[in-house]
Order: structure tokens, then sequence, then C-alpha cells
């Protein structure tokens, strides 16, 4: 039987990365993964970043953009297109090809750290000894391997809805979202987190009426609420997305006339009928298929597998990381769960801090945060200031067509010490690594504001908003 240091279950971003920095530090490791390709004919690498989230929804995005820009933006700039055509099919296949070369790639990089890959479902079965056997079970064929250390990353999948099944044909979660042939003359979307409002604005830039169902009644309320505020107005008034909140769903009907959703907004009953409809209402963490009640593996009330500060399950040897386990269900904070646990397991000390992790919504105007918000900073009653420019008056983002949005720094009121930065504006997806840095150094605003920022950029409006800290802005 093959015995290894290091056995990981999920080749997502949390697993596929735990199990090359695990190579790279000497440690004999294998990773098994049941994921398939979008024709169902072939194991694809990846995880649901890779297949069926990150990755694929960003082609996406910019496919739409495209499109909307040649329609609405190219005649400022003097170009005259004629009559601009969209074929979803060709944005699908585009988007196919990228996913395919990625999730190849990985196979690539296993191959190159020595990572053995096994195709199919990974479950603990028991102990011998010190060691942990796995079972892999690729369509019925099984086979056991022994580790001393196991390694779960075995992602999230969409929160259902109780009132209708996803068919991925009319009723849509990000999978069939992410493959639509055709645009929908009316899509509704259920949820207004980050899938719907991505999701949403690529099938409206590409000509879908979108109206958006939300049961909150505050928009983005994980978001900063100034930022928000500025997002749903662009949105709404100039974008046209229709955006419901507090909504309250009666009842979802899927028919061959397409899918009617009764619901109540605003103390009023109203009736919709979509051509399509997408569910994002969250995603839940997959734990199917791991033996892990048999294993005495613990999970909490809402179904992650229960880990400390540092990944570590109640299990010897066992670690969890990414969507399965607590803290925001985001690729990067599982790449570095994932490499943490490595180095952990090969005995060294890593940290990872939470409070640095940044949050982007790909819109546009694009939304990133890292660290506190105002409203966290009210609620904690910290003693803070603040400092706001805006994208208008940027020569960068003028000459990008671009100049919306805003940057939003907020510091410790004494020791000026960089609390939180809030963005909505042009590339800020980039942007906001320049406050990751800041949080992570723990530097002040006026470290950023002595920073030389090259010109014309859109990272001035950084330079400004940290400058506006002190009440010195140079251009506010
Ligand atoms: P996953 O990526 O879910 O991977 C888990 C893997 O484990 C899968 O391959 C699965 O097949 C496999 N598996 C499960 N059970 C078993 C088993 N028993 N045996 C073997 N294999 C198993 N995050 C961002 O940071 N940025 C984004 O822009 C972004 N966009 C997204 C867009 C969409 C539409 C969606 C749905 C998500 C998006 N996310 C984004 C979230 C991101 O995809 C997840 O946070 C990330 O994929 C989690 O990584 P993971 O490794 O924990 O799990
Ligand atoms: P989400 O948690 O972002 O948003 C779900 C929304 O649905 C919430 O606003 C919630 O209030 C609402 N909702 C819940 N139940 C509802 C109901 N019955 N009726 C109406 N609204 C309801 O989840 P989403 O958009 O499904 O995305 C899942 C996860 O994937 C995110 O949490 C995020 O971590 C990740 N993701 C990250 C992206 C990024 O980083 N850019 C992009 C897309 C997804």
């Amino acid at each position: 039987m093959s015995q290894f240091d290091v056995v990981v279950i999920g080749a997502g971003p949390g697993g596929y990365i735990a199990a090359i920095r695990a190579a790279q530090l000497g440690l004999k490791t294998a990773c098994i993964d049941a994921g398939v390709n979008k024709a169902g004919d072939a194991p694809a690498l990846g995880g649901t970043c890779l297949n069926v989230g990150c990755i694929p929804s960003k082609a996406l995005l910019q496919s739409s953009e495209h499109f909307h820009a040649a329609q609405h933006d190219f005649a400022e700039h003097g170009i005259t297109v004629g009559n601009v055509k969209f074929n979803a099919a060709k944005m699908i296949e585009r988007k196919d090809t990228i996913v395919t070369k990625l999730t190849g790639g990985i196979k690539f990089l296993f191959h190159k750290n020595k990572v053995e890959s096994l195709f199919g479902k990974g479950s603990l079965k028991g102990r011998n000894g010190d060691l942990w056997q796995v079972e892999v079970d690729n369509k019925g064929e099984k086979s056991l391997i022994e580790a001393k250390n196991v390694i779960i990353a075995t992602g999230s999948v969409p929160r259902p809805l109780p009132l209708v099944d996803i068919d991925n044909v009319n009723v849509l979660d990000n999978e069939g979202a992410l493959n639509l042939t055709a645009v929908p003359k009316k899509l509704g979307v259920i949820g207004s987190g980050v899938i719907g409002l991505e999701m949403g604005s690529v099938w409206k830039r590409v000509g879908s009426e979108v109206t958006i169902l939300e049961a909150m009644p505050t928009f983005l309320a994980a978001a900063d609420q100034q930022i928000a505020k500025e997002a749903f107005k662009i949105f709404t008034k100039e974008q046209g997305l229709v955006i419901e909140l507090g909504v309250k769903l009666n009842e979802i009907k899927n028919s061959k006339k397409g899918v009617t959703v009764a619901y109540e907004a605003g103390g009023q009953a109203k009736e919709e009928t979509f051509d399509k409809l997408i569910v994002s209402i969250g995603r839940i963490p997959n734990t199917e298929g791991l033996n892990a009640e048999a294993a005495g593996l613990e999970k909490d009330g809402r179904g992650f597998i229960k880990v400390d500060d540092e990944c570590r399950t109640n299990l010897p040897n066992v670690w969890a990381i990414g969507d399965v386990v607590r803290g925001p269900m985001l690729a990067h904070k599982a790449s570095d769960e994932g490499v943490a646990v490595a180095e952990r397991i090969a005995g060294q000390k890593p940290h990872l801090d939470f409070n640095t992790i940044p949050f982007v919504i790909y819109t546009d105007p694009e939304i990133a945060w890292v660290g506190k918000t105002e409203e966290q900073l009210k609620a904690e009653g910290a003693n803070y200031k603040k400092g706001t420019s805006g994208f208008a008056a940027n020569g960068r983002a003028l000459g990008l067509g671009k100049a919306k949005g805003m940057v939003k720094v907020l510091a410790d009121a004494e020791t000026d010490r960089i609390l939180g930065v809030h963005m909505i504006g042009p590339m800020v997806s980039e942007l906001v690594a320049e406050g990751v840095t800041g949080l992570e150094f723990k530097a002040s605003s006026e470290d950023i504001a002595r920073i030389v920022h090259a010109h014309p950029t859109l990272s001035e409006v950084l330079h400004e908003a940290s400058l506006a800290v002190d009440k010195r802005a140079l251009h506010g």
C-alpha cells in the first residue's frame, strides 16, 4: 500500500496549493480530487475556483465589458463601429479555453513538483498505528493509501433554496449561470451577493433585463456602507440593474413558460416571470462522502469542519482548509491556509493574519476592501479618522474613461495606524494590494501619504485619500 507524508483531499485553490507547498518542502505528497471537466469525460483539477467560479466568471465579465464598451464607450474616443453583435456561445467557448488552460496547468505543476495526483472520491477510513488510511473511490474502483497527515480541502457547494430545484436549464446555480449560450431576455437573480452582482452584470451588459431579489434590507451589508451606497446608485440608476431589497420569496414555479417568482417587497405582493433564474444565496461547506461522522471528525452547527486558528481538526494530524472551514469563502484565503498548513506539517511556524484578507467584487466599477469598515469601527467605539478621495479628477481614470468611484482610508485617531481601506472604482482589485501591504506592515496613513506614487496612475487616489486623513489632500 502506498504511504505518504501528506494526502490532500480536494484540488481546489486550497488543496492544490497545499499539495505543491508540501512537496516543495520535501514531503511525499498525494492529492485526491473528484472534479471532472464540463463535458464530464475527464478529470479537472482546480476545484470551484478554476472550473465554475473565480476564473470563468472573470472571463465572462471581461467579454461583456468589451461588448458594452464597443456599444457605449467607443464613440467618445472617435471610434465608430458598425452594428456590434454579440455571440454568447463564442464568449462561453473563450471562457472554456481559459479554464482548460489553467486546470491543465495544475496537472503540469503537480508533475513538476512530484505531487501524486489521484482521481476519485477521498474518504477517511481509519487508522493503522500513526497513519491514516484514506480510500480513493474512482467510480467504484476502490483503493487504500496511507498518510501521516491528511489535509481536507473539499470546498463548498451552492446553498439550495427550498422553494425550487436547480435544473441548470431554467433555474441556475453558478455552473449554469456561467454556461448560458443565449442571452435571456429577462433574467432573475435571487441574492445580491457577490455572484448575483457579478453574473447579473455580465448578462445585463449583453442585453438581459436583470432583476435581483435580495432578502436583506441593506445592500452589501458586509461592505463599508459609504461604498455600498455609491455602488447601489451606480448599478441601479446608471446601469439599469433592478435590485429589490428586503424581499420575501413566497413561491417559485419553473414551467415551460419560464420561472415565475412570487414575492413581497416594500409591503407589496409582486410577481415576475423570468426566462432564466440564477439562485446565488451563498454557499455551504462540502463534507459529502468524506466519511466524516464515522471517522469522528467534528463539525460546527453550520456544517463547517471545526478547526483551530491553525487549521487543526479534532483528529490527530488531520487538517482542514478553505471553504470547508470557518472564515471567508475566498480562493486566496484557501490557498494561504494551504501554504500555512503544509509549512506547519514541515515544522515551520507560519502566521496568517485573517484581518488582512482582501475582498473584491468584480463589477464595473470594481469594489475592494481590506480591514475594518466604518460601521465596524463605530460599533467597536473606536476613535478613528478618515480620508476620502474620488476618481473623478484622476487623470489616469479620465483617460481610461472610468472616472467613477472613490477610495476611503480609515486610521486610528491617535496612532494613525491604518485600520481599513475601502474602494470603488476602476481596477481597485489591483489597487487594494497596497492597502493590504499597509495593514500587514502596520503602516500609518502618513506612511502611504509619504510614499511616491507614479503619475498618472489610479494609485494616486489612494495616495490622496491617505493625505486627506491628515486634511492635507493636494487635489481635494
Ligand atoms: P474548492 O475550490 O471548492 O475545491 C474543492 C475540490 O475538492 C473540488 O475539486 C471537489 O471536486 C473536490 N472534492 C470534494 N469532495 C471530495 C472528496 N471527497 N474527494 C476528492 N475530491 C473532493 N473567490 C475569490 O477569491 N475570488 C473570486 O473572484 C471568486 N469568484 C467566484 C465566483 C463564483 C461563481 C464562485 C462560485 C466562487 C467564487 N469564489 C471566488 C470563491 C472560490 O471559488 C472559493 O473560495 C474557492 O474555490 C475555495 O477553494 P477550496 O480549495 O476550499 O475549495
Ligand atoms: P453571498 O453570501 O455573497 O450572497 C448571498 C446573498 O443572498 C446575500 O446577500 C443574502 O442576504 C442573500 N440571500 C440569502 N437567502 C436569500 C433568500 N432566500 N432570498 C433572497 N436573498 C437571499 O453568496 P453568493 O453570491 O452566492 O456567493 C457565494 C460565495 O462565493 C461568496 O460568499 C464569496 O465568498 C464567493 N464568491 C466570491 C467572489 C469574489 O471574491 N469576487 C465572486 C463570487 C463568489
